[in-house]
């Protein structure tokens, strides 16, 4: 099979080496990609956003099968075209994408359905949404509706504070995202990530991780894409797990079904976990990055098979061969990120790692020059390791950062700690 990834990321790469060890792929392009891709595939410099370029170029270099990384395309309705062109694709419609895209809509599809999540007003303007947050008191949580990369949420400590994100909201700080705004009672407890495969009508789950959004060890500082993650999450338990399939992920399924926008990809599943009950944070329609990394070091070649079945609405049939194993991912980033960071910095050491299936080193913001590996971005390495116990996967992925030559890069030291304290 001819298969094109869209994306550039830690989440293409460890999907691309997943791909690469299926004997059913014979030809990968990853597009854009970057410089760890290109070692393992062939990179194609498109506009991924577009509908009509990702189209030519899939029939131009006969593609059998797209698998759609990022929510961008998604939202911006690239699996539509693709399905309308007859190209077989991962990844839902542009409709069931708002599951992402409108967190208005996840709202509204958690009403209908009955789906424990944090109760909610949604506002189109401020003098109605500052009353609504004198209403309910602080701690309280304001978000922006719409795609925000990430940055379209505040979790507000006073009444004033959240007054001073609804202003920043509705001023345009973030663009059309915050044209509407979704504010939210603050759930306590603790976070995991559960992802599960769907095809429209049947869910397999393929894992749990957990992610670490603060920049600095012991979570301090601003927020980031995600430092590091491990999979599984401990906190998830399976009944944890079974209870979230039950009570908000198979509810979902169905309520977009009845809709007529089927869902049909990786539904990524926020979860806030208190006293044994799961309740939804929010849907991402993408794997997560870096949580992918550790989740196909685990699955290796079969994630490719379940991924493929999704698509062609054969979930039912497939089951997830489980390992009694663990994966942790230690993000590298360059100076200065989440905020600005220097580009160019040149990255050594890379080659005398020893990659296998329990250790590889992902590449997200990384770009060759002069046959050099240089950063070209925020987060620039994922370090991934596999071991029998999480602690051996963090001491196999510390053991190779130690072994990265970047004196312009960091990370945290502490990837892991939730579960291994
Ligand atoms: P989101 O983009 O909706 O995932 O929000 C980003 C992060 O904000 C989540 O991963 C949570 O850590 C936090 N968060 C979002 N909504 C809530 C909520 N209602 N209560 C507590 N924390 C939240
Ligand atoms: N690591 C969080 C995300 O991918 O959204």
């Amino acid at each position: 099979m001819n298969i094109l990834i869209l994306g550039s990321g830690g989440r293409e790469h460890s999907l691309a080496w997943a791909v690469m060890q299926n004997p059913k792929c014979d030809k990968l392009i990853v597009a854009p990609g970057n410089a760890g891709i290109a070692q393992i595939a062939d990179c194609a410099a498109i506009d991924i956003n577009d509908g009509g370029t990702v189209v030519q170029f899939a029939e131009r270099n006969n593609i059998d099968f797209v698998i759609v990384g990022p929510e961008a395309p998604l939202a911006a309705g690239v699996a539509d075209r693709l399905r309308e062109a007859g190209v077989l694709v991962f990844g839902p419609s542009k409709a069931a994408a708002a599951l992402e895209a409108s967190k208005a809509f996840t709202k509204e599809i958690c009403d209908a359905c009955g789906a424990p999540t944090a109760a909610y007003g949604h506002f189109t303007d401020a003098v109605a949404a500052k009353a609504y947050v004198q209403q309910q008191g602080a701690p309280i949580v304001v978000k922006a509706d719409g795609l925000a990369a990430g940055k379209g949420v505040i979790i507000a400590e006073t009444v004033a504070e959240a007054e001073a994100a609804i202003d920043d909201m509705f001023g345009g700080e973030f663009g059309a995202a915050g044209a509407e705004v979704v504010i939210e009672e603050f759930m306590r407890g603790e976070e995991a990530s559960f992802f599960i495969l769907c095809d429209g009508e049947n869910v397999l789950p393929i894992g749990t991780a957990q992610d670490h959004k603060r920049v600095g060890d012991g979570d301090t500082g601003p927020n980031t894409g995600g430092m590091g993650a491990y999979s599984p999450a401990p906190v998830l338990t399976d009944e944890i797990a079974e209870r979230a399939l039950a009570e908000i992920v198979r509810p979902t399924m169905a309520e977009m079904a009845k809709r007529g926008m089927p869902y049909q990809g990786v539904l990524y599943a926020g979860l806030m976990i208190e006293n044994g009950l799961p309740r939804l944070v929010e849907y991402n329609v993408r794997f997560g990055d870096p949580e992918c990394q550790a989740l196909m070091m685990r699955l290796g070649g079969q994630a490719f098979d379940l991924i493929h079945a999704a698509a062609e609405g054969r979930l039912s049939e497939m089951r997830v061969n489980w390992a009694e194993d663990h994966a942790l991912t230690v993000v590298m980033a360059a100076a200065g990120y989440p905020g600005d960071c220097e580009k160019g910095s040149v990255i050594g050491g890379l080659d005398a790692l020893a990659e296998d299936s329990s250790h590889m080193v992902f590449h997200a913001g990384t770009a060759l020059r002069d046959g050099q590996v240089v950063a070209s971005g925020g987060r620039v390495l994922g370090v991934t390791a596999r071991g029998d116990t999480l602690a051996q996967a963090r001491d196999r992925a510390y053991a190779m950062v130690d072994a990265v030559d970047w004196p312009e890069g960091f990370c945290r030291r502490d990837i892991g700690w939730r579960a291994l304290t």
